[in-house]
């Protein structure tokens, strides 16, 4: 069993008895509903749900951008009350500042945060690198194809280092390619760093691939109808994904979207 990248019990992330209502000039829209559960410091925990039911809706309370309207939301075991410097944030659009240029971008935590800029911009080298933007620092978000755009977002939302890391369909935008070789990137941060992460996404494959466990929510309000381990051993690889108990777990979520399970 690999050692690292693994649950040790301290709770990071808490829900309890959550609701979460809108009110607009439009009426109320109800996204989350009596939504509890618990994040374990050093899990990957992967979010499925319906489009609309109120995915973005949890990492926004979680990010420190949305009060809940009921209900408990704590990171350490204290109440979110606005952002926190050891989280990290890649929102489902790249939102990038379209006056700065990708390095610049992906400094905006360090300089929010007032850490130090060298170290930053060593940080974001690599993390380009990473990404395969090197060529591209001085280049402008609208520049770039929206792939790149969402590998720029992705490493704003690391080069800070934060303990957890909250992702937002961060893959949806990219080639299929390029897509498995951030997948496998992403697996590697979490295991190396111990990162606790929360991830958003439509891809039962990928959920199952990268994640310790996985939720699956129901059509809005949000309820959480599924908790399912993902005891596959890790590191995860192409071979995984060959694996019975790999196409068995994929075929056991993807049953709950059926409309049979309804
Ligand atoms: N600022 C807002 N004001 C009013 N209603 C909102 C607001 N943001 C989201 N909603 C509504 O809350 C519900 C949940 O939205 P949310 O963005 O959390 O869904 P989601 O699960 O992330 O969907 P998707 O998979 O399409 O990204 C939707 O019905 C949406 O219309
Ligand atoms: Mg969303």
């Amino acid at each position: 069993m690999h050692e690292r990248g693994i649950k040790v019990g301290e709770p990071v992330f808490q829900t309890k008895n959550l609701d979460v209502t809108y009110s607009s000039s439009r009426g109320k829209t109800k996204a989350l509903e009596d939504f509890t559960t618990t994040l374990e410091k050093g899990e990957f925990l992967s979010i499925l749900g319906p489009s609309g039911c109120g995915k973005s809706t949890l990492l926004k309370v979680a990010a420190g951008l949305l009060p809940p309207s009921s209900g408990v939301a704590e990171l350490d075991g204290r109440p979110i009350t606005g952002p926190r410097r050891d989280v990290g944030i890649v929102f489902q659009q790249a939102t990038l500042l379209p006056w700065q240029n990708v390095i610049d971008n992906i400094l905006l935590p360090i300089r929010t945060l007032g850490m130090d800029l060298d170290k930053g911009r060593a940080r974001a080298r690599e993390l380009l690198e990473l990404m395969g933007l090197e060529k591209f620092e001085k280049h402008y978000p609208h520049e770039l194809s929206g792939g790149m755009q969402q590998r720029v977002g992705i490493a704003r939302g690391l080069v800070h280092d934060p303990s957890l890391l909250l992702m937002d369909e961060p893959f949806a935008a990219l080639d299929a390619m390029t897509r498995e070789h951030m997948m496998v990137e992403l697996q590697r941060i979490w295991m190396d760093t111990r990162k606790s992460v929360i991830f958003i996404t439509h891809s039962i494959p990928e959920a199952v691939f990268l994640s310790s466990r996985v939720l699956v929510l129901s059509p809005r309000p949000a309820r959480i109808m599924r908790d399912v381990n993902i005891e596959l051993p890790l590191p995860r690889t192409e071979e995984t994904m060959g694996l019975p108990a790999f196409a068995e777990l994929c075929a056991e979520l993807r049953a709950m979207f059926s409309p049979r399970a309804k």
